[in-house]
């Protein structure tokens, strides 16, 4: 009856179906309520001269425009570097960066302000759109950062076999359901209550607090939910409420800033673009011998999180492979983009992607030497991390509990890998339209934030005279089944039903100082803070109880059960008293039926400056094979299969994980094949619509798609035995675009080195009709995504 393990609906799953389920913008409008949007600049790279809004500040309805000079407190903000404007101050940086805030009484004296106010520019210079030209022209938002060990040089210098190459990924747009969205009112003596759709209300507090000059006591922010989040509002949630708390503060009325989508596309920040050279070396057995990559990423024109998702990118370039000899070396790049944000992965499907590329190059060199392995599994199996040697990552973490080996090997039989891997090379020797491919890619993606103090939660839970229960985390639910977990948790510490335990919206005027709910380590974190508190509440019931029973009794409070609804001492069993009997009693009593819990992971070190420690708690491993079978002319890829094997622990809720496993699969399709951001040359977002920007549709899911949850034990130090699954399946996605490779590895070696990711048709079209044209180091270098090169005219 606890609920946990079992398949319970999402919290909201009616409320999402029915549309009951209330979003930023679904909150009422107060009377006194004003409309914000804001002005953006048109041009990536100027100084901004002047902004002229004497004619919008008359038309009636218009309240106010703001500029940064009207910012009281901190003008900048940044969760690493306070290097970002709220408002632009004397230059631009980037097409879609706020300038001025309008707030207005109605839509339509908005529309017309946002017509009439003038910005003024001196065109400083041609911006810088790509990580070639900002690596041209030195501009760089983070000095190199290394993480090495052994002799790569020796290694690389004996190994018989090298190659280099360069792999080239595009960004992503987050495209969650609810765009940014902020609603502000005035509070009590001062105070600004805030209602955002926000990953982290506490950040988003912090920014608002010091924008606004205020102690951060006197900013409430709250979210009950998200319309999705996916990394987009674990920072970029904060500008859009501080614009509309900055109203707040100027007018003394509440104000609504909630983006269309359409700006929301254009102005906030995407997955990082990256570009890794790499070098490495592989034996005629096909393993490894060493290592060296550079890693550049687009991180557009502010901080932002870039260098967290560079470290990740970096920690997870091994993927699930044993790297004796390594060299990685990371800079992110400063563009005239969107700052470049959080995105489920963060980083980890960057570098995962980059070492499954490398894997398939090495398999297509060994092809020239006899008897070496032909296929990429074959390589992927003798480099595998082992178990008990061969197991510590390039940073020096050891890889406990390593899945791997069984996962890929059970995988490789339930797929029925070698018969259809073979019938599919047979099919494209002979069949000229469609071209088929397969692979399989395992994934190793470790948990924890890799800020060591952001790994930290804390939790309330109250109970009621009636036996009900609130509980409220610093964890946000934007989908991803936090809240029905920690419910199940919480009902399994009192024995109770879920349906008796209500979760609250998060609000940082209980829940303090959290971290944003991100990394997937949510349940691990406040679920595990929410079972302390819970806890704490569960031994005054029993001491409690006890009492009642066995006046004076030392007896622990072990001996009391909670099941079924009720309290009983599993020595007497007919001392027993039902669980709503007990709280209303117990607070006749005066016992405290509240209490906060805490949780801070434990063990976790990271030296950044010499890139060794242990920053992640474990690691959730998996792996997927896909097939893909591609139209040869139209460069079409479609993937009729998939299967997949990942081990997550014991799991809470099987159905919510399933959710979140084929949910995150199918988005990292759509990053791998067809999600492609186009800018024009003045560096402004043309995929700004669901029509140019091509997400995967439901028919787009693969027809046969088999999800299997790898049986383990699960950690013995983690909530429940659980693992996280919010991200990890995103990665996994990264076999479709192997299987791109490997088709068209079967036409050249040339087609498949071509081929950047996203393998868009064109992509692929590009790659197939240079098929037959050597590709060289140089050419590679010189290499760009088709997506890169824009073919219309300037505009
Ligand atoms: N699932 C849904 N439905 N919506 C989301 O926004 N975000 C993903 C993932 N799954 C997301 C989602 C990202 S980026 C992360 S980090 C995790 O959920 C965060 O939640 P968790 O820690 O509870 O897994
Ligand atoms: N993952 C996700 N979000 C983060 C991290 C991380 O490791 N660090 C800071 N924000
Ligand atoms: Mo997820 S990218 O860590 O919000």
């Amino acid at each position: 009856m606890s609920g946990v393990g079992q398949s319970l609906p999402h919290e909201s799953a009616e409320g999402h179906a029915t549309g009951r389920a209330s979003f930023i913008d679904d909150i009422p409008r107060r009377q006194d309520e004003l409309l914000v949007g804001l002005v953006t600049s048109p041009v990536a790279c100027a100084r901004l001269v002047r902004v002229e809004s004497t004619a919008a500040r008359a038309i009636p309805g218009v309240i106010a425009i703001l500029t940064a000079q009207d910012i009281p407190g901190a003008t900048h903000f940044g969760p690493l570097v306070q290097d970002e404007p709220i408002l632009a101050l004397d230059t631009v940086r980037y097409i879609g960066q706020p300038v001025a805030i309008i707030a207005a009484e109605s839509a339509t004296a908005l529309q017309a302000a946002r017509a009439m106010v003038q910005l003024e520019f001196d065109t400083i210079a041609p911006p810088v759109l790509s990580i070639e030209e900002a690596i041209a022209a030195n501009r760089f938002l983070t000095e190199p950062h290394v993480i090495a060990r052994g002799n790569v040089e020796a290694a690389l210098a004996k190994a018989p076999i090298v190659r280099r190459g360069v792999f080239q990924c595009l960004g992503q747009e987050h495209l969650y359901f609810e765009t940014q969205a902020a609603v502000a009112m005035p509070g009590d003596d001062g105070q600004i209550q805030l209602h955002v759709s926000t990953q982290g209300p506490s950040e988003t507090q912090h920014v608002v607090a010091e924008t606004l000059g205020k102690p951060l006591n006197h900013v409430i922010c709250t979210t009950r939910r998200l319309g999705g989040g996916f990394g987009g509002k674990e920072t970029q949630a904060n500008l859009t409420a501080a614009c509309a708390a900055l109203v707040t503060q100027h007018t003394g009325r509440a104000a609504r800033l909630v983006y269309e989508r359409g700006e929301d596309m254009r102005n906030t920040g995407k997955r990082h673009p990256f570009r890794v050279e790499w070098e490495a070396g592989v034996d005629a057995s096909g393993r490894i011998q060493g290592l060296r990559v550079l890693l550049f990423s687009d991180g557009g024109a502010y901080t932002d999180l870039s260098p967290s998702v560079m470290d990740r990118a970096m920690l997870h370039i091994d993927n699930a492979y044993f790297l004796e000899h390594v060299y990685i070396e990371g800079r992110v790049c400063e563009t005239h983009h969107a700052p470049a944000t959080a995105f489920r992965g963060f980083g980890g499907p960057q570098g995962i992607a980059t070492m499954e590329t490398i894997v398939q190059e090495l398999t297509l060199a060994l092809r020239e030497i006899p008897n070496a392995p032909r296929h990429a599994l074959a390589l992927q199996q003798q480099n595998l991390y082992g178990r008990g040697e061969r197991n510590s990552t390039p940073y020096g973490q050891i890889v406990a509990e390593n899945h791997l080996p069984e996962i890929m090997s059970m995988l490789v039989q339930e797929s029925d890998f070698d018969t259809r891997f073979d019938a599919i090379e047979a099919h494209n020797r002979t069949d000229s339209r469609w071209l088929r491919g397969m692979a399989v890619s395992p994934v190793k993606f470790g948990i924890s934030f890799v800020a060591t103090f952001m790994n930290q939660a804390n939790a309330q839970v109250l109970v009621y005279p009636d036996g009900s229960v609130q509980v409220s985390t610093g964890g946000t639910e934007m989908g991803q089944g936090l809240n029905t977990k920690i419910r199940q948790l919480v009902s399994g510490v009192f024995g109770i039903d879920p349906a008796a335990i209500a979760m609250m919206a998060t609000s940082t005027d209980k829940n303090h100082n959290t971290s944003p709910t991100a990394a997937s380590a949510s349940t691990d974190l406040n679920g595990a803070a929410a079972v302390q508190a819970a806890t704490t509440v569960r031994d005054r019931l029993a001491r409690w109880a006890l009492q009642q029973w066995a006046p004076g009794t030392d007896a622990p409070t072990s001996r009391v059960s909670f099941a079924h609804g009720l309290l009983f001492d599993h020595e007497y069993p007919e001392r027993r008293i039902p669980f709503a009997d007990a709280c209303a009693a117990a607070r006749f009593a005066r016992v405290d039926l509240g209490a906060r819990g805490f949780y801070a992971t434990p063990g976790l070190h990271f030296d950044r400056s010499t890139g060794r420690g242990a920053p992640f708690l474990y690691y959730t491993q998996g792996a997927a094979v896909a097939e893909v079978c591609i139209d040869r002319f139209t460069g079409m890829v479609r993937v009729p299969r998939v299967d997949l094997r990942i081990d997550i622990g014991q799991s809470i809720n099987p159905g919510i994980d399933r959710g979140q496993i084929i949910g995150g699969f199918v988005q990292g399709l759509g990053w791998v094949t067809t999600e492609c951001l186009m800018y024009d040359p003045n560096g402004a977002v043309l995929t700004d619509s669901f029509c140019t920007y091509k997400v995967p549709l439901a028919s787009d899911v693969p027809p046969h798609f088999s999800c299997h949850f790898h049986e383990t034990d699960g950690p013995a130090h983690t909530v429940a035995r659980s693992k996280a699954v919010g991200e990890p399946p995103l990665m996994l996605a990264v076999s479709v675009f192997s299987a791109v490779r490997h088709a068209l590895g079967c036409v050249s070696p040339a087609a498949a080195q071509r081929l950047c990711l996203p393998a868009t048709p064109e992509e692929v079209l590009r790659a197939l009709s240079l098929a037959h044209v050597p590709f060289s180091h140089d050419d590679a270098m010189r290499w760009q995504h088709s997506a890169s090169i824009w073919q219309g005219t300037s505009a």
